[in-house]
């Protein structure tokens, strides 16, 4: 029996995470209260961890955990100061990411339901 399809194919798949993450990165390059927190000079690397790991939570391949492990996010963001103005920050860049892929109504709800709840879930301060 056929797979059922996965949320990553039915939004369009690497291709659709694709313009999402660099969307949203396009935000955070510019972003003065964002910005500082990350410790790379190039966001490029940064912007294909974060690709990765949202193309393997919604069912695509996963070469996330192969190159990074367990995602153990909230660990991962312990050395960064992740209080409301910044996660309010990452939610506005994100919104403008999702709302740039023009998805049915349905799939952009449950993306960003998704994206709300991690959101707030990695506050640390
Ligand atoms: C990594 C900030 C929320 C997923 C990072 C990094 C920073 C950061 C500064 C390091 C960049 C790098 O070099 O990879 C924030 C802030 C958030 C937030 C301020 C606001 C709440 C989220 C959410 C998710 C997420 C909601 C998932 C849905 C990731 C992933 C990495 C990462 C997968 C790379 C982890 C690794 O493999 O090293 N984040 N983040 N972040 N973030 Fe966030």
């Amino acid at each position: 029996p056929a797979e059922p399809e996965s949320f990553y194919d039915a939004v369009g798949g690497m291709e659709a995470f694709d313009r999402l993450v660099h969307r949203f990165y396009q935000g955070v390059a510019d972003d003065p209260v964002l910005r500082p927190l990350y410790p790379e000079e190039d966001l490029t690397a940064a912007e294909g961890r974060l690709r990765m790991f949202l193309v393997q939570y919604w069912g695509g391949p996963k070469t996330y955990s192969e190159q990074r492990g367990h995602p153990r996010l909230r660990m991962r963001h312990v050395p960064f100061v992740i209080g409301e103005a910044e996660r309010d920050a990452w939610l506005r860049h994100m919104r403008d990411a999702v709302d740039s892929l023009a998805l049915p109504a349905e799939q952009e709800t449950r993306l960003w339901n998704y994206l709300v709840y991690a959101a707030h879930s990695l506050v640390n301060a």
